[in-house]
């Protein structure tokens, strides 16, 4: 075996996994309110973007070579029903708007659709007789994502875990003329412990109890793959399994299952992670993100949502 491992050159011709720039897909977090960008202390190196400073971060990506982004929003203010999150006038629709006006075709706008930000209680759907109430919340993420195709969203990808939202939104796309954006189906995203530091970021900590009433159990693979299969069947154009790391296996089934496009987010605990251990000269920050995003691909993944997007592309040239 190692006749093949004796120059950098010949293995790069037997290289079987090749992770490119283009199938990174970098989270971006833009607040309302905030005259500047301003550091997450939970996630080193990330930001929180202003509304005045999210253009030129988006510049800064593309020039690197990363050309899709996936944007959250973060409210001046929150209520019971989260109505921030389709305000035609909110800080994603408009960010939206003025990302598409200065790229267009040049970046992939994706935007995760979600109330989780939104309401006061910080939960991902409506809050009814303390208990999150399924089918009230879905026109309400049919709205979201209204909102979001209207200012110009390429790809909506609603991140709930409430039944039905794929073919809710789809419905709704269709209904209102955007038949051409397409649905990223957060299709198995598991109730994790590695979403902490995105939380501190996202201010979307829930008030009370926790998400394991809507997200996945992550014991139960053939859950998950039955999760898939209703978002396939709902009309879901791209699937998606969260977190990536400790879930390699569903990625690898779902590929081979369902031969979708299929997305792994590479979640915040997971970036936070390797950057406390580079900090602490544990680990080299450099091979160890390389290796990671390649076992990701490796397992079958199409594309990465991953915080390390901007770092890895400079790498990978
Ligand atoms: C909102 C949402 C979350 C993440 C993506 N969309 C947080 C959550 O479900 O609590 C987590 C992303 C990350 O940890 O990087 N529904
Ligand atoms: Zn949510």
């Amino acid at each position: 075996m190692r006749r093949l491992r004796k120059t950098s050159l010949i293995r790069e011709l037997v290289k079987e996994v090749r992770l490119d720039r283009s199938d990174l897909i970098q989270p971006i977090f833009v607040e309302d309110g905030l005259k500047r960008d301003v550091p997450i202390p939970s996630m080193p190196g990330q930001r929180r973007q202003a509304f005045s400073t999210v253009g030129r971060e988006v510049t800064r990506l593309v020039e690197n070579g990363v050309r899709s982004v996936i944007l959250f929003g973060i409210p001046a203010d929150k209520d019971e029903t989260g109505s921030a999150a389709y305000d035609s006038n909110g800080i994603i629709q408009k960010t939206i708007y003025e990302l598409k006006q200065q790229f267009g075709e040049e970046l992939v706008v994706l935007t995760d659709v979600c109330l989780c930000q939104y309401t006061s209680h910080g939960h991902c759907g409506l809050v009814k007789d303390g208990r999150i109430d399924n089918d009230e919340t879905l026109p309400k993420l049919a709205e979201v994502a209204v909102s979001h195709a209207h200012a110009g969203a390429d790809m909506v990808a609603p991140s709930a875990m409430i039944d039905g939202q794929v073919k809710t939104i789809r419905d709704a796309l269709d209904d209102n003329g955007f038949k051409d954006v397409s649905v990223m189906a957060y299709a198995a995203k598991h109730a994790s412990s590695f979403f902490g530091p995105f939380r501190e970021a996202a201010f979307s900590t829930p008030k009370f109890g926790d998400r394991r009433t809507y997200q996945m159990d992550y014991s139960n693979p053939e859950e998950a793959l039955r999760e898939i299969a209703l978002d396939v069947k709902e009309g879901a154009d791209v699937i998606m399994v969260k977190p990536a790391l400790a879930y390699l296996d569903i990625i690898y089934r779902a590929k081979k299952r369902f031969r979708m496009p299929t997305a792994a987010y590479n979640v915040s605990g997971e970036f936070s992670m390797i950057k406390a251990a580079a900090r602490e000269g544990w680990i080299d920050e450099k091979s160890a993100i390389l290796e990671v995003l390649t076992s990701i691909k490796r397992a079958g993944a199409d594309m990465i949502l991953t915080y390390h997007a901007v770092e890895a592309a400079e790498w990978l040239g």
